[in-house]
């Protein structure tokens, strides 16, 4: 029943009210109603409840909360339907096609207006508060968002507990009611602590039900607004939205008008429509920017690995500088493992350009890094002072002959506020001196003291860079900020982020060997990740004697990541003397593209494997990967993908029988193929292995001799 706007409100307040709209193909239905005054809302997949009638509303600091008491002033209805191009992306075009429900709330005793707005696409639903300008609510402070999500069943789950500044944890597998139990092995070793209560887990939140249903939560557009978390009722399966608090607790700052970020739930039957769904993207505002020809895929190398695995030093000269009170860093001692040196960075760049990369990256150029591992607290790095071994201008003159480009990094030490006094010298800095994209990091905790790295104070601190960064026209690659929330699409020159467990936990111990089967249906669904793959010595202690560590995963396994963690920013990882030993292998990561017109799944279940095709921009060629948990599998694909009628040489780069992520990573082969779009493949994975392919269209008879048929 609608109710209409000049009935009186308080007929509307005693009734119940139902508004329901189908997503375009009919099979999402989502059910609005206000029950005793308290919105709730509902949805149906295949006539199926898969979110349970669920309560809306928000609790307010000093000031009547808006969880009640609110009437039905206003019904609207609308279909949308376009297709943008995203500047970069897994796909040409991304169709954004929806029907969307906005209800306007009145608060009859406070007299206040909130709509919630929702949308419904063929791959799930996305809904928001919005608060229009009025009268009654101007400035208001946030105690908690009280969305729920209730769960019709007690669901598989693949989550990482519930914490403030950082996401990296390994995933934990376990049904809905085993988190609790979970709970602390799963924040052990690594986490700064667990914030709140023994059920809260992060979003993207990844669900399967005993019906085989694939269910995401997660948000889009995370702006002025402190990211969420979900807290479960275990004896009800009901989440509930939990934000980050600031330094005194409060959950977030607004004026109306405004509106919150949105609360996304995709779902389907199959895995794979999971990961090729747009919604979170098309939550997001269209491209702010008019000119993005400086906005360009990237992919690089960098003197990194050899400092996560501690073989070399960020630092010039490690404590020395501090112990003894020496400010003047040319007039201290080496420690001799400084990698950031301009010969050493010139060998990088020499292998890059011989290589065909993009960029490299250096870490470790600029002076602080002794006083913040010393944890000083004057938190001294300015972002433009180099070491003395580093010549920055040579190095760029250098690196301009060589056709590459430096990469900027700014480890700011978690001190945002710092970093924003310095920002534009910085960013100056680097356009004076050719550097077009910079890795940033927040590492430590958060300067205000108290802010955390997921609080509204910090999501608007990686915003205000962004931004900035744009006026420079330098793309950001941020690692410890926020989990990504679609914002690429608005401010495309964010190319990248961490916010999760990234390769580097491969030299701290290892990750597990199913990681990279669950995180394109977790992190990966609010945007692309700087995981950094391609390590080709899993055996740490070769390159540091004093690290165990082990890489859980095989070589051609390392190659499938390229294809299967979608990124415009693609790392190379390891070290240059390594990839030498292995041309072989290293010729796919030199091939693989890092922009793709079309991209396809072609098997997928999370936690266990993942195969991706893609299709390399501007061009006819595709490239497939498959990643493969630690379990050994056979992979089944079919090459229908293809142009019909035309021919390709495949080159599979897969594990050999006896390859284990464990105890035989480096066995690899290499075989050439023909195919067309009638071909088959049953590849076998090894444990923690997986393949890669590159299939480059061949028009040349000559060229396709000798080779046999798959
Ligand atoms: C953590 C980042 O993830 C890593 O890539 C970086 O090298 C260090 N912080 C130092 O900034
Ligand atoms: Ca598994």
């Amino acid at each position: 029943m609608r109710c209409i706007f000049f009935l009186a409100s308080f007929f509307c307040f005693l009734t119940t009210m139902a508004e329901e709209i189908k997503s375009p193909n009919g099979n999402f239905s989502l059910t609005f109603e206000v029950n005793d005054g308290v919105p709730s809302y509902q949805l149906d997949y295949k006539n199926q409840a898969i979110i349970k009638q669920s309560k809306l509303g928000l609790e307010l600091v000093g000031a009547t909360s808006l969880l009640d008491g609110f009437s039905q002033a206003n019904v609207e209805k609308n279909t949308f339907n376009e297709t943008w191009k995203p500047v970069w992306g897994e796909v040409k075009e991304i169709r954004n096609h929806y029907n969307e429900l906005a209800i306007t709330l009145v608060q009859t005793e406070t007299e206040r207006k909130m709509v919630i707005r929702f949308r419904l696409f063929n791959d799930g639903l996305g809904f928001r508060y919005e608060f229009p300008e009025q009268p009654n609510l101007k400035h208001f402070v946030l105690a908690e968002e009280r969305t729920q999500f209730a769960m019709a069943g007690d669901h598989k789950a693949f989550w990482l507990p519930g914490d403030y500044d950082t996401q990296e944890y390994d995933y934990t597998t376990s049904k809905l009611s085993e988190i609790r139990g979970l709970m602390k092995k799963a924040v052990t070793p690594n986490a700064s602590q667990t914030p709140f209560g023994e059920t809260g887990v992060q979003t993207s939140l990844m669900m399967k039900t005993d019906n085989g249903l694939y269910i995401n939560i997660h948000e889009a557009a995370l702006i002025e607004y402190s990211c969420m978390h979900l807290e479960l009722d275990d004896e009800n399966m009901i989440f509930q939205s939990h934000l980050t608090p600031d330094a005194v607790g409060n959950k977030g700052y607004l004026q109306a008008p405004r509106t919150t970020p949105w609360r996304t739930v995709i779902a389907s039957e199959k895995a794979g429509d999971i990961l090729m769904s747009n919604i979170t993207l098309n939550l997001n505002e269209p491209c702010a920017y008019e000119d993005t020809e400086w906005i360009k895929p990237v992919k690089y190398i960098g003197v990194w690995w050899e400092m996560i695995t501690g073989k070399s030093s960020w630092a010039y000269n490690d404590l020395a500088g501090i112990q003894l009170g020496i400010t003047d860093y040319a007039n201290t001692l080496p420690n001799g493992r400084h990698a950031a040196n301009t010969q050493h960075v010139k060998e990088y760049i020499d292998f890059a350009a011989t290589h065909g990369f993009d960029a490299v990256l250096v870490e470790g150029w600029n002076e602080g890094w002794e006083d913040w591992f010393g944890k000083s607290k004057d938190y001294v790095f300015d972002f433009v002072t180099p070491y003395p071994d580093f010549d920055v201008i040579g190095l760029r003159e250098y690196a301009k002959d060589k056709g590459v480009k430096i990469m900027m990094h700014h480890e700011t030490s978690g001190s945002a506020r710092n970093y924003e006094r310095h920002i534009d010298k910085a960013y100056q800095f680097m356009v004076d001196n050719n550097y077009n994209s910079v890795k940033s990091g927040y590492v430590g905790d958060i300067i205000p003291r108290g802010e955390k790295h997921y609080g509204q104070w910090m999501v608007n601190h990686y915003l205000y860079a962004i931004q900035k960064a744009a006026e420079y026209k330098i793309m950001i690659n941020a690692h410890e900020a926020v989990r990504p929330t679609g914002l690429s699409r608005t401010y495309p020159n964010l190319i990248g982020n961490e916010s999760a467990r990234g390769t580097e936990y491969e030299a701290f111990g290892g990750n597990n060997p199913d990681h990279t089967t669950i995180m394109p249906f977790t992190r990966l669904i609010g945007g692309p990740m700087d995981y950094t793959p391609g390590i080709f010595e899993p055996d740490v202690s070769q390159y540091n004697p004093n690290n165990n560590s082990w890489v859980n995963t095989t070589i051609a396994r390392q190659l499938a990541l390229y294809v299967t963690m979608y990124s415009p920013l693609q790392m190379a990882a390891d070290l240059p003397e390594t990839y030498q030993k292995h041309l072989d292998a290293f010729q796919f990561i030199k091939d693989v593209p890092v922009d793709w017109d079309d991209s396809k799944v072609l098997e997928a279940e999370p936690g266990d494997y993942i195969t991706f095709a893609r299709k390399g921009k501007g061009t006819n060629n595709w490239f497939v990967g498959r990643t493969n948990d630690e379990q050994a599998r056979v992979s089944q694909i079919q090459f229908d993908f293809l142009e019909a009628g035309k021919k390709y040489i495949a080159t599979i780069y897969s594990d050999q029988k006896s390859a284990h992520y464990r105890n035989n990573p480096k066995a690899y082969e290499i075989k050439k193929f023909v195919v067309t779009n009638k071909s088959k493949l049953s590849q076998l994975c090894a444990p923690g292995g997986g393949y890669a392919i590159s299939i480059i269209e061949e028009g040349n008879k000559k060229n396709l001799k000798g080779l046999k048929k798959l």
